[in-house]
């Protein structure tokens, strides 16, 4: 079977890296890929390509496809799936995993989203819609200016703005609604309550029907240790993360999913890829504070790792809607996946610095490292910007993973690099989970 997979971080170069080990695949491309990309082979032996074909580029992409024959194409980013990257593919014949427009508004809308949770009574924070500053304001008064004000459209991972006093949400609103700093992605806005809890990661694998939930993950937001400083795309994860158990996290998925698939049958939405909640566990139940359309970065580098089904055989059966007889197997070794980013990350910094010590982990027992922004210059591996590595180890406990993933960052070398020190440290000296695998 001849795969492509679109994207270029973390999560492709982990999508590429489970993909190859499947027996089914002969030929595997990465659109446009990254210099992890490019060193992994296929059990044949064959190498992945990389394709200089940007992920938003989708009738280059479609075009591909058609002329190579790609026999299924696996969407990573966001992006593409809003643009609505699935119809075109399917309008000319071609298979290809991930929701399709419509569905992808899940992520693409905000306030798409919030309705949908308030119509099928989704677990959600307090919250409003608006495109008028005057009622906004008024309803960040009502919850004292205690609030999470959200841009309504895909904004890089950095529309949302939390605030603690009135004067500073009606800054907030200022500046998404009426001064546009999210561009038109904020001309619509979502106002949620400010939630206090532990932030924790859902995904689920859908096929229209069925919902397959994933053990739970960990991400981490802020640049800094103690989740201090600006909010990032993902400085780590780790899974599953030991705040539930397996009857809790059964619990909280299907008052989730629940009402999310009647919703979805209702409202004629064909969701066929990841729904990935974040959920924030608060003392009085869990609530949703968004939901994504796609695999997490950096959280499907701890899934991957984790998970022992094949994963062309679990894609075909989202696509074909046949999850509810495909159970997901999961090792029970933890998993984490630490960050490093690049100098002046998560504005932007230089690139093109070269990059030490990654030989040496090629061999590691039970460590990966995955590549994000970097590509290869001169036959040397370089930086290209962001989030550049994800360093991923699994062990017998979270202990043992940490450590062999710190040991590796140490041995890493690049000028300006940054990377937090406690990944997974809130899960440590709580209860491992007594997940079993499922
Ligand atoms: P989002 O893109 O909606 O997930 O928001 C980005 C981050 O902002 C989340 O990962 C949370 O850490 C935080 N956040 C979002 N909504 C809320 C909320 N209602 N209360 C508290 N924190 C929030
Ligand atoms: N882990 C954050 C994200 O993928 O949006």
């Amino acid at each position: 079977m001849k795969v492509l997979v679109i994207g270029s971080g973390g999560r492709e170069h982990a999508l590429v890296w489970k993909l190859a080990a499947s027996p089914h695949v002969t030929e595997l491309a990465c659109a446009p890929g990254n210099a992890g990309t490019s060193t992994v082979f296929l059990r044949s032996g064959n190498p992945v390509t990389n394709l200089s074909i940007p992920a938003d580029s989708l009738q280059a992409l479609r075009d591909h496809a058609i002329n190579h024959r790609v026999d299924l194409t696996v969407v990573g980013p966001d992006n593409p799936l809003a643009l609505g990257i699935v119809d075109l593919f399917q309008a000319a014949g071609l298979r290809i995993w991930g929701p399709n427009r419509k569905a992808a508004r899940f992520e693409s809308s905000k306030a798409f989203s919030q309705d949908f949770m308030m119509r099928h009574g989704i677990p959600s924070a307090r919250s409003g819609v608006f495109s008028d500053a005057v009622e906004a304001r008024r309803f960040a008064a009502e919850l004292d200016g205690r609030c999470a004000v959200k841009a309504d459209g895909l904004a890089l991972g950095k529309g949302v703005l939390l605030t603690h006093s009135v004067p500073e949400a009606h800054q907030a609103i200022e500046d998404i609604l009426i001064r546009g700093t999210f561009g038109d992605a904020g001309s619509r806005i979502v106002i949620q309550e400010l939630l206090e809890g532990m932030e924790i990661s859902l995904h689920a694998l859908c096929d229209g029907k069925t919902a397959r939930l994933f053990p739970t993950a960990q991400d981490h937001k802020r640049i800094f240790d103690g989740d201090q400083g600006l909010n990032t795309g993902g400085m780590g994860a780790y899974s599953p993360a030991p705040f539930l158990n397996d009857a809790d996290l059964e619990r909280i998925g299907k008052s989730i999913l629940d009402p999310w698939l009647a919703g979805c049958e209702a409202e004629g939405i064909d969701f066929r890829g990841i729904l990935y909640p974040g959920v924030m566990l608060t003392k009085s139940g869990p609530k949703v504070l968004e939901f994504n359309a796609r695999f997490g970065d950096p959280e499907t580098q701890v899934y991957l790792t984790r998970l022992e089904n094949d994963l062309v055989e679990l894609l075909g059966a989202s696509l074909d809607g046949n999850l509810h007889e495909t159970p997901l197997r999961w090792s029970p070794m933890p998993s984490v996946c630490v960050v490093i980013a690049g100098a002046g990350y998560p504005g932007s910094g230089p690139k093109g610095i070269p990059i030490h010590g990654l030989s040496d982990l090629t061999n590691r027992k039970n460590l990966m490292v995955f590549h994000a922004g970097t590509e290869l210059r001169d036959g040397r591996v370089v930086t290209a910007g962001g989030r550049v590595l994800g360093v991923t180890a699994w062990g017998k406990d979270l202990i043992e993973a940490r450590n062999q993933a710190y040991d590796a960052c140490d041995r890493i070398c690049f000028e300006g690099m940054q990377f937090r020190r406690d990944i997974g440290a809130k899960g440590l000296g709580i209860r491992q989970s007594d997940e079993r695998i499922r």
